[in-house]
């Protein structure tokens, strides 16, 4: 780093810090036991100023260490996290952390970087970097990195009475349920289905619920959900063919009110063209490993990844809106569903601004479609409020139509009393 690089990266945000007393507090918890219980913090730089810096957002508690070889003779030891500085990216530094990954178990590192290129996130998680983390540097986030980070090691640590492990592959718990969130015209309101189904599920449910925005071109998952996300789709994909459970849950972000985790749609469109159905499949496979629920929220078009994710989802909701075009865009979806074998049991259409203002009667409608909607959502002006304001109504609204439409629907699959599901009450036939 030239004296330049480390001014930017030290200068950025420094006021800000100590300020608030809130986050103050929670630093204090986290320092003082509560998070970080029975694990060291460190920090790693050959950069002074850069250490201090590092060190001044953990309120100095933690040691300072100026190489890689100085901290080493901490390893193996008590379960440690360290942070480690922009010196700690160069080639010879990752294929030291590499070595340190393969030997210890205990030891989680999150790497602070001034700038974050894609190669560069890859190359750290693939030496077994927990997180990177880049300038301008939130505190609030690193914290909560840190703490994760510390939670997976106490929880993995033999002598542990901390925190359940988060349940992986092969540790005999049963693959999550992959719900999709599909529709055969834009705006019929799939991206508001979506992310309120998925924050009563997060609020209803033990595992982890992850919400995958599934529309790679523009994607509105994060701003409805009030998020700046450090990682989208496109660094999961990115490194897909070496990603594992535990890589995956660093790229996500967590949504505080629910604890719903998110990968959010990549921030340049362009980014959609170089994924593949089989990539979004396999994310899809990994992720529903440890989670009890995986909701994927899609574009209103048929190509080669809605299609994979279609043919890997236990159920799928379809959302319609109540209008001439959407109903005649439905029952085309429903006639391609068909021909593409999905079984009718999977499908479950939700009629969205559905009451009594709409010109269309939906009982004529479903009549039209051979088809009962599972949910009638009424059209009500809380929910463009929730969008804008970032917190879906059933966070913000919670008293409305809309909100109780959409916690009954995430119950049918949180129960297991979809149309697939064992509770089914009567099943709905979509074709014929
Ligand atoms: N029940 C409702 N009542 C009132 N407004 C609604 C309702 N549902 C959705 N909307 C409005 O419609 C807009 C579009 O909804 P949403 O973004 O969920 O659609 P979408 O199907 O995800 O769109 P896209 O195809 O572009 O991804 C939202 O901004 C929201 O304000
Ligand atoms: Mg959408």
């Amino acid at each position: 780093m030239t004296d330049q690089d480390v001014s930017d990266f030290t200068n950025f945000n420094f006021d800000d810090f100590g300020m608030d007393t809130e986050l103050d507090e929670e630093l204090h918890a986290a320092s003082e036991g509560s998070q970080f219980a029975g694990v060291s913090l460190a920090v790693v730089d050959s950069d002074q100023a850069v250490r201090d810096y590092l060190g001044s957002l953990f309120d100095g508690r933690v040691d300072a260490a100026g190489s890689l070889v100085e901290i080493e003779t901490r390893l193996g030891l008590a379960p440690i996290v360290i942070v480690l500085g922009p010196s700690c990216a160069d080639s010879e530094s990752l294929a030291i952390i590499e070595g340190w990954t393969r030997v210890h178990s205990n030891v989680g590192t999150v790497l602070v970087t001034a700038e974050l290129s894609t190669e560069l996130l890859q190359r750290a998680l693939r030496v077994g970097i927990k997180d990177v983390l880049s300038a301008p540097i939130d505190q609030e986030a690193l914290i909560q990195t840190v703490t994760r980070i510390a939670d997976g090691l106490v929880s993995t640590s033999p002598q542990s009475a901390g925190p359940a492990p988060v349940p992986t592959a092969g540790d005999g718990q049963e693959l999550g349920q992959v719900l999709t969130v599909f529709s055969t015209k834009g705006g019929s309101g799939k991206s508001v289905t979506a992310t309120n189904l998925g924050v009563v599920m997060a609020q209803r449910t033990d595992r982890p619920v992850v919400l995958i925005d599934g529309h790679l071109q523009f994607g509105d998952v994060a701003v409805m959900l009030k998020l700046q996300p450090q990682h989208t789709v496109m660094d999961a994909i990115s490194q897909i063919d070496n990603a594992d459970a535990s890589m995956l849950q660093a790229l996500m972000t967590v949504h505080e009110p629910s604890g719903l985790l998110v990968l959010p749609a990549p921030v340049e469109p362009t980014f959609a063209d170089q994924v593949s159905g089989a990539q979004m499949a396999h994310l899809v496979e990994i992720i529903r490993t440890f989670a009890g629920h995986v909701i994927v929220d899609l574009p209103a078009i048929f190509n080669e990844v809605v299609l994979s994710i279609i043919e890997i989802s236990d159920e799928i909701v379809l959302v319609a809106g109540l209008d001439i075009p959407n109903i005649k865009n439905v029952k085309i979806g429903l006639s391609t569903l068909s021909l593409l074998n999905v079984p009718t049991e999977k499908l479950h259409l939700v009629l969205n601004r559905a009451d009594s203002k709409v010109k269309l009667d939906v009982a004529e409608v479903e009549r039209t479609l051979r088809v009962a909607a599972v949910a009638h959502v009424p059209s009500d002006v809380v929910v463009p409020i929730s969008v804008n304001k970032g917190s879906p109504v059933v966070l913000s609204a919670t008293k409305s139509g809309v909100a109780r439409a959409f916690e009954q629907l995430a119950l049918r699959f949180i129960d297991g009393a979809t149309a697939s599901g064992s509770a089914s009450s009567g099943r709905r036939k979509f074709f014929g």
